[in-house]
């Protein structure tokens, strides 16, 4: 872990209150980091070390006899450090009687008991399991008369004024840089008001309101100003969807448009983030350009394809001078000349690369695949190739994914029962039964509403026969789906449950009967709603409870796809596919008819989920191809997870 102070604490914003505060000027690590920064292994210790400096306010007013004010944020970023403050409540006796919390915005128009609302997500992550006193709680309504907001507004701004000003603030980060609402445009002394959400913003929540049209054009919060008069700012951010804007906000100047850059600005702000979110920091995507570095090989192979890059020529034509005119003269040292070194990393490039004869046969194949369609989407190539080479497979999908299907789709298959019916088929009275119950609710639905059992099936069926046509496309058969169903996903929300015991005892029923020697499991970290990250700690805690009672520990390969794509310097196996391959993987891919055109969940890229495919597989191919190496038409790629290679 390394702390980073912001560089240059001089130039500011005309900040009334901090101006005797000395920024922490023993933190410099970087004249780039402008914002301290912390930069953690994962979610979770994020959450951990958040909280415990959450507690030590909490504590420290409470022991002089004050109460603790604390700024606090909704959203996915915070939830690891809600559920740690509920422990320590819990477990260690921390207190929130003597705590006010100001939240910093909520969505206009919004009725507090809506599940949108921000009123509710906070009692549902927080408030209701801790002792706060609910008058402490300040959320901005969502539900006053548009002449009233105005006065909600100023009311809001006074109460924070009369709680004598926040102690600590916590913030997360938009896309578009947005610190509470303050979207891009919003002025450094903004103070809590309405505004207009941003488009991407709007997108960016859509998943969580069942549809962009559903999201509220409006919201209301704490403005720039009112952040920054909190005495000290925690900013969050986790998933490589974060790490452009985070290098934006860290190391960018400051911009109007771009709200969290005003941060830089403030004496006591520190950037909390995952591994994932500093990838484009300048000190762990380029760190040779700062400083002295410790050498290993994927930092070598990463270096030398970053120069390939920025020169345009393959790694064997970089010279001695390309390397001394980008900071890169110690690397070659290393090696005695830039030829070994471009030797070394061609080779080991090159050794990546497993075509079908260089790829498992006869074994034990486990595939998790979180909803049904990630296994064809993500590694549809290398299924089909198993499948050539005789492996025995096994496609565990651990959702239903019943959430992402249209209601118009089930209307759809509905119908068609009802006609297979009609043609005397099936019981016709039991089709017509079933139909109209579910025409009944449909027709009545609201957005967010939660679905009927006899809906909830329907979609989880449309999708589970959809899976089956998937993997028969490729060569598989019926028999290899498994449809796991885990409970932490029934909770009929987009919001899931924390992974439990129930979902762990299910993988390892399934390992404990294959007992696989090879497991593949979805390494996405930044999907939407966090549901591939959920997948891969349930079958991570599976495997772990399963190899302690004795079973063999299986290697795993983790793969990506819908959302982003291993990059060549990270792959540990690059798996060509012919062009017929490909096509074939994307037939699979049609195959789920219920994701395509338009997905209910598509992330912030929209193309469909086939399109991403061919361009994150050809492109993989003409990275290497650039590089200098074989020109391959496309190619998958995964990562064998440390510590479960043979
Ligand atoms: C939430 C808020 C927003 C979020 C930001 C990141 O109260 O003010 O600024 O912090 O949109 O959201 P997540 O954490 O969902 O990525």
């Amino acid at each position: 872990m390394i702390l980073v102070g912001p560089a240059d604490a001089g130039a500011r914003l005309p900040i009334r209150y901090f101006a005797a505060m000395i920024p922490r000027q023993d933190d410099i690590r970087s004249g780039l980091e402008r914002i301290a920064t912390i930069i953690v292994d994962d979610h979770d210790e994020l959450g951990r070390l958040v909280a415990s400096r959450m507690a030590e306010v909490i504590r420290r007013k409470n022991a002089a006899g004050q109460q603790a004010v604390l700024g606090l944020a909704t959203g996915s970023t915070p939830i690891g450090v809600y559920r740690e403050l509920i422990r320590l409540h819990r477990e260690e006796g921390l207190s929130f009687a003597n705590v006010l919390s100001f939240n910093l915005d909520e969505y206009y128009p919004m009725d507090p008991a809506s599940i949108h609302s921000y009123h509710r997500f906070m009692w549902e992550n927080l408030f209701s399991q801790l002792d706060i006193p609910p008058a402490n709680v300040h959320i901005p309504r969502g539900d006053v008369r548009r002449d009233e907001v105005e006065a909600e507004c100023r009311g809001y701004e006074e109460a924070i004024q009369a709680a004598g000003g926040i102690d600590l603030q916590l913030l997360g980060i938009g896309r578009t840089g947005h610190i509470g609402f303050n979207e891009p445009g919003s002025g450094s002394e903004s103070r809590t008001r309405l505004v207009t959400l941003d488009l991407v913003t709007r997108k960016d929540t859509a998943a969580d309101f069942f549809g962009e049209e559903n999201v509220p054009r409006e919201a209301l919060t704490m403005g720039v100003e009112t952040i920054f008069e909190a005495r000290e700012i925690l900013i969050l951010a986790t998933g490589e969807h974060k790490a452009d804007i985070v290098r934006r906000a860290v190391e960018g100047e400051v911009d109007h448009e771009v709200a969290a850059t005003f941060l830089q600005r403030h004496p006591r702000t520190t950037f909390y983030l995952d591994r994932a979110a500093a990838a484009g920091l300048t000190r762990i995507a380029t760190p040779w350009l700062i400083g002295s570095v410790e050498w290993n090989q994927k930092l070598v192979v990463r270096a030398v394809v970053w120069l390939s890059h920025r020169t345009g020529k393959a790694i064997l034509k970089l010279t001695q001078s390309d390397y001394a005119e980008h900071h890169l003269s110690s690397l070659v040292a290393r090696y005695g000349s830039p030829g070994a070194l471009n030797g070394e990393v061609f080779n080991a490039l090159g050794s990546r690369i497993r075509g079908r004869s260089k790829l498992p046969t006869g074994k034990r194949v486990a595939c998790f695949s979180p909803h049904p369609d990630d296994d064809v989407i993500s590694m549809g190539g290398i299924l089909h190739k198993l499948a050539v080479n005789g492996n025995q497979i096994t496609v565990a999908y651990m959702t239903s994914g019943n959430l992402a299907v249209f209601d118009h789709d089930v209307r759809r298959h509905i119908d068609f029962l009802r006609r297979v019916a009609d043609e005397h088929h099936l019981p016709k009275e039991a089709a017509h039964a079933l139909g109209a119950r579910i025409e009944r609710f449909l027709a009545a639905k609201r957005p967010g509403d939660v679905d009927i059992p006899e809906v909830q099936d329907a979609k989880r069926i449309i999708r589970e026969s959809e899976a089956v046509a998937g993997i028969r496309t490729l060569g598989l058969d019926e028999g290899a789906a498994r449809f796991l169903d885990l409970p932490f996903y029934h909770t009929g929300k987009v919001k899931k449950d924390p992974i439990g015991e129930a979902d762990i005892a299910i993988i390892r029923g399934l390992l404990d009967e294959i007992r696989p020697d090879l497991v593949f499991v979805a390494g996405d970290l930044s999907d939407p709603h966090g549901t591939h990250r959920l997948c891969k700690e349930a079958v991570e805690r599976a495997l772990e409870e399963s190899v302690a009672a004795g079973l063999p520990r299986p290697e795993v390969w983790l793969y990506r796809g819908a959302w982003q794509e291993w990059p060549v310097t990270e792959a540990t196996w690059l798996v060509p596919l012919s062009q017929e391959e490909l096509r074939l993987k994307i037939q699979a891919i049609f195959k789920h008819q219920s994701q395509k055109d338009t997905a209910p969940f598509p992330g912030p890229d929209e193309r469909e989920f086939w399109q991403r495919v061919e361009a994150r597989n050809k492109g993989t191919a003409a990275e290497l191809d650039r590089l200098g190496l074989a020109e391959y038409f496309a190619m998958e790629a995964y990562v064998v997870a440390a510590g479960t290679q043979e």
